[in-house]
């Protein structure tokens, strides 16, 4: 069995440009080629400046300096780096379908297609394609298909090794994964082969016992039921805080009495103003509707359920806002802290953040957001794509401030939609002093001192335990 030396991934994104980082790290011997059509994207993977890298996960600026020039590469040449490499992985985006059938529901597929046929049209030898996307069950087959039937008479092992990596934390999960998962065929010798090549690149820094084989189904259909399970959780620890809120429980005190229950676990019981990020509610609905496709409607519901629940858990944050403030936010100044869908990453795809904030501009509130890494452009372009409002309305309603504290002042209310850890650390009797009175805070990560804030003046809204 021949040895990897030289790796290509397709696609520079938010899960292709740290991993392969991590690998080129790990693997010197390695030489990994990174490309994407996008070339702004791929430039600012190449910049000198470590701080314009298109991705922020703190720890792999070091990683990208060590490797990168080394026996890590990014690059627009696409066709070349399939050419040279003995393994490939697909990296590209899989978004919702957004026309024709299973639209708003179906993964779109046709990046992975055109990937698969670009590989078929350009190889010249035996190559081993690797799934990093997170895929429908059975896409495998059809990039199989594609690769056999396009191709240039070469053999093509397809392995499923999808990606568990928490942004925010990527780095650390990359280098101490919970597992490795690899799904391939091995009732051949190809796929046994093609299954250990991976192995081995992993077995570079992971242990064997955490690198787990399966047949390809099992694979792919993992990596959709690890994140429906983990949104699953959110949403139900969410569903109580409605209810906590009601009976005066405190969501916080209940999630800690549960967690200690060593069947149910201490993790992912943090309730919120909803969950985002570019996996859950898309891989929900994409199984939603692979259950659909099979005829299987209670079990779609069923997952559905959790998407519903996360769609309402917005809502409910922002017309809480609008009832608190006398039923009326209409030219009133609202300071959003944070806007990524989580601490610790510029990401801002389906962040609560965008939903909450479309509300209250329906209400006509005035707002001001401040988050210490998401740009102003892509604020406005998360808002403009939802089309409720022309770009300059917009912009006439909503402003970014570059200093939380000019964020906040002379405002009415202050929602706090991520957490980052800074929120925490502010000087709240400033912040207090300058806003307007009644001062409230709407925390929707449940992150701040009530004691402490409710000493202040403010009054203090926790999701999951209401006001004070
Ligand atoms: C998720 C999975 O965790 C990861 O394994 C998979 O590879 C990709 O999808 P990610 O979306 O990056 O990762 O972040 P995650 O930490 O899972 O958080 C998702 C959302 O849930 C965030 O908006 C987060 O704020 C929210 N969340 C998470 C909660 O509201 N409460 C919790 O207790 C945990
Ligand atoms: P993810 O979070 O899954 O990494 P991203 O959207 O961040 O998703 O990244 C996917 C990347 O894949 C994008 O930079 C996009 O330009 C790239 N891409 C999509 N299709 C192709 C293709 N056919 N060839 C090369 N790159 C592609």
């Amino acid at each position: 069995m021949k040895k990897v030396k030289n790796i290509c991934c397709i696609g520079a994104g938010y899960v292709g440009g740290p991993t392969m980082a991590v690998i080129a790290r790990e693997c010197p011997h390695i030489k990994v080629t990174v490309v994407d059509i996008n070339a702004p994207r791929i430039e600012a993977w190449n910049d000198e400046d470590l701080t314009k890298l298109p991705v922020f996960e703190p720890g792999l600026d070091d990683i990208i300096k060590e490797a990168r020039g080394r026996n890590l590469f990014f690059s627009t040449e696409v066709d070349k780096a399939i050419d040279e490499a003995e393994m490939i992985f697909i990296s590209v985006n899989t978004p919702t379908k957004t026309y024709g059938k299973g639209k708003g529901m179906a993964a779109d597929l046709k990046y992975i297609e055109l990937c698969a046929r670009q590989i078929a049209r350009v190889s010249k030898t035996n190559k081993i394609v690797v799934e990093k996307s997170t895929l429908p069950v059975r896409t495998a087959s059809a990039i199989k298909s594609i690769l056999d039937n396009t191709g240039n008479d070469v053999q093509f092992e397809i392995l499923s090794n999808p990606e568990f990596l928490a942004e925010g934390t990527a780095v650390t999960d990359l280098l101490n994964p919970d597992r490795v998962l690899i799904g391939g065929d091995n009732s051949t010798k190809e796929g046994v082969n093609a299954i250990q090549s991976l192995s081995d690149i992993y077995a570079n820094w992971v242990p064997d016992s955490q690198i787990l084989t399966t047949n390809v189904w099992s694979s792919e259909l993992s990596k959709l039921t690890a994140n429906a399970f983990l949104a699953q959780r959110v949403s139900s620890i969410n569903a109580m805080s409605e209810i906590c809120e009601q009976t005066g429980a405190d969501v916080d005190e209940v999630a800690k009495a549960i967690g200690m229950d060593s069947r149910i676990g201490s993790k992912f019981l943090k309730a919120s103003v909803g969950f985002g990020g570019s996996c859950f509610q898309k891989d929900i609905l994409n199984l939603v509707y692979i259950a659909k496709s099979y005829g299987l409607e209670e079990v779609a519901d069923y997952w559905e359920q959790v998407v519903i629940m996360n769609d309402y858990q917005k809502q409910r944050f922002s017309d809480n806002i609008v009832k608190t403030l006398y039923n009326t936010v209409s030219g009133k100044k609202i300071t959003f802290l944070g806007w990524a869908f989580k601490k610790d990453t510029n990401d801002t795809r389906e962040s609560a953040a965008i939903k909450v904030a479309d509300s209250l501009l329906n209400e006509q509130a005035e707002i001001v957001v401040y988050d210490p890494k998401v740009v102003e452009e892509r604020i406005y372009a998360d808002l403009d794509y939802l089309g409720s409002r022309t770009p300059n309305e917009n912009r006439n309603l909503l402003k970014t401030a570059k200093d939380a504290y000019k964020a906040c002042t002379n405002s009415h209310g202050i929602a706090v939609l991520t957490e980052w850890d800074e929120f925490r650390t502010y000087d709240w009797e400033r912040i207090y002093n300058d806003m307007q009175k009644p001062a409230f805070i709407f925390d929707g990560r449940g992150i701040l001192n009530q004691s402490e804030l409710e000493r202040i003046g403010f009054v203090y809204y926790k999701i999951g335990s209401g006001i004070g």
